[in-house]
């Protein structure tokens, strides 16, 4: 079964071709990164004309790869949400178009149920499966510029949220990092980059939140921020480094801790932030679980990953309607 996929719920317009939600066809991303830069963040106005301009393009490319045209797919998937909405309705839009005029059927989708599904994607570059699959129940984190959230996962389609970050979310607490530190924009590339130059000397917060699976991070921010403002860092790159130990040491700690609580058989991990090589080192070396992490380009935004979570979705005879709509707040469970 043949997926096209199309993510554009921020700021990459996206389009892919999957076949059984694990060997990718291709996965063509167009990212305006370059054009956000300038602002020191996203532009919601500028992503959506940018979606509009890019989108064909992209869609056409995804399948000249795969080396397909519409009667070689089976299904069109799509992010509904969460996202930026002007973002979401362009690739919403195309995909009601293409559904409606090939007779494909179409499957609007979580965003973060995208980025879990990363992880039965094919790891080399030929796109064939060469790690173990998922087995549930699992217990993934899924830190990205919007959320990071603890979601147990005992079947396809089935998540139930354990925890959640109660401020901001990882990646965006590696931004304003950035920020602070005046490493630009992307923020979290950034940080991993000066931190490698660096030593995690510095003694910042962690919070725990005892007894809950939560995740705070404006702690460890503001205290990177008073330290900065006070004059008291000598090192970016120190700085870098341990903000990045310190926000690290608190996803893997819960994650570990959550995971043997539920007895999960494997921990996965997903959302740009899972790019991180620090992250993913010492989550590895920190549970006596299996983990799995997907590769770093199907970390970030992608929409290899909506095509595999498509695969599931329409195997579980699931397809929606085209009044389908996008929802900028959806929620995983
Ligand atoms: O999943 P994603 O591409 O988009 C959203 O769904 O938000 O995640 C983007 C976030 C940004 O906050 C970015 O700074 C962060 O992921 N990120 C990283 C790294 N690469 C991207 N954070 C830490 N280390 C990285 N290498
Ligand atoms: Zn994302």
């Amino acid at each position: 079964m043949k997926i096209l996929g199309i993510e554009t719920s921020c700021d990459e317009t996206a389009a892919a071709v999957v076949e059984d939600g694990i060997r990718i066809l291709s996965n063509e991303v167009a990212s305006q990164v370059e054009i956000h830069a300038r602002y020191g963040g996203i532009v919601p106005e500028v992503a959506s004309r940018q979606h509009i301009l890019a989108i064909i393009p992209v869609i056409k490319a995804a399948l000249a790869k795969a080396g397909l045209d519409f009667e070689g797919l089976d299904g069109i998937a799509v992010t509904v949400g969460p996202g930026l909405a002007g973002s979401l309705l362009v690739g919403a839009s195309v995909a009601k178009a293409l559904a409606f005029s090939s007779g494909l059927p179409l499957a609007g989708l979580n965003h973060l149920e995208g980025h879990i599904y990363a992880n039965w994607l094919g790891r080399t570059e030929e796109g064939c499966q060469t790690h173990p699959e998922p087995e549930f129940p699992l217990v993934c984190l899924i830190v990205s510029g919007g959320h990071s959230d603890l979601v147990l996962m005992k079947g396809h389609g089935d998540y139930v949220v354990l925890g959640r970050t109660r401020d901001d979310a990882a990646g965006e607490a590696f931004d304003k990092a950035a920020r602070i530190l005046g490493l630009g924009y992307p923020g979290g590339p950034a940080i991993e980059r000066a931190a490698q130059k660096g030593v995690a000397s510095i003694k910042l917060p962690r919070a725990n939140l005892k007894g809950t699976s939560d995740f705070s991070f404006s702690g460890v921010k503001t205290a990177l921020l008073r330290l900065v403002e006070g004059g008291r860092l000598t090192s970016a790159a120190d700085g870098a480094a341990s903000f990045q130990a310190a926000v690290v040491d608190v996803l893997v700690g819960k994650t570990v801790a959550v995971a043997k609580e539920r007895r999960a058989k494997q921990i996965l991990l997903a959302g740009g932030v899972a790019s991180n090589s620090w992250l993913r080192q010492k989550l590895a070396q920190s549970s006596s679980l299996p983990v799995l992490i997907p590769e770093p380009n199907l970390c970030t935004d992608n929409a290899a990953m909506v095509a595999a979570c498509g695969y599931f979705h329409f195997q579980a005879k699931k397809r929606d309607a085209l009044n389908l709509d996008v929802i900028p707040g959806l929620k995983l469970a």
